[in-house]
């Protein structure tokens, strides 16, 4: 069952950062979050946004060819994962990657649809739909998330 629903148009780089910082006030441990939508979408800097807003100080870089990148916050353990490179079923348990997604993490993952035959299922879906002058943001719960602060 959906319980939240939101659906915001994003001007700009800034407003993409704002978003993430209210979506950070959501997060709890254990949770998974896909991020879909198009190359330059905005996903990298969505989650950039929300583990500086969970107390990460310095660089998010994308995790293109490392696949994940770990963060130790003070919230959870939080996993960055693109996996627009991944092809092979196999290597997600060979890599260890079952293990990142367990009660004390939080999973943010782009490009899902890459390996949704081993994935477990997400708490929060993310899509970004390219405007040719900004976002859109569409954001899709299990759980009731608080996300009024996203229209200020
Ligand atoms: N709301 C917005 N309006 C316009 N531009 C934005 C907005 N949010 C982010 N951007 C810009 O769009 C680009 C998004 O790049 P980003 O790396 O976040 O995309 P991505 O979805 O992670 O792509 P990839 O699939 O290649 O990893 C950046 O140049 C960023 O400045
Ligand atoms: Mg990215």
């Amino acid at each position: 069952m959906t319980e939240t629903y939101s659906t915001q148009i994003l001007k700009d780089e800034a407003a993409t950062v704002h978003a993430a910082e209210v979506l950070a006030t959501q997060l709890k441990p254990g949770q998974v979050i896909y991020l879909h939508g198009d190359l330059g979408a905005g996903k990298t800097t969505l989650v950039r946004g929300i583990l500086h807003a969970l107390g990460h100080v310095g660089k998010v870089k994308s995790p293109t060819y490392t696949i994940v990148e770990p963060y130790i916050l003070p919230l959870a353990s939080c996993y960055h994962f693109d996996l627009y490179r991944f092809q092979d079923a196999e290597e997600w348990e060979a890599a260890g990657f079952r293990d990142y997604f367990n009660s004390n993490s939080i999973c943010l993952v782009e490009w899902p649809e890459r390996a949704e035959q081993v994935l477990p299922h997400a708490d929060i879906e993310i899509r970004f739909d390219i405007l040719p002058h900004g976002r859109v943001l569409h954001i899709t719960s299990q759980h009731p998330l608080a996300l009024e602060e996203l229209c200020q």
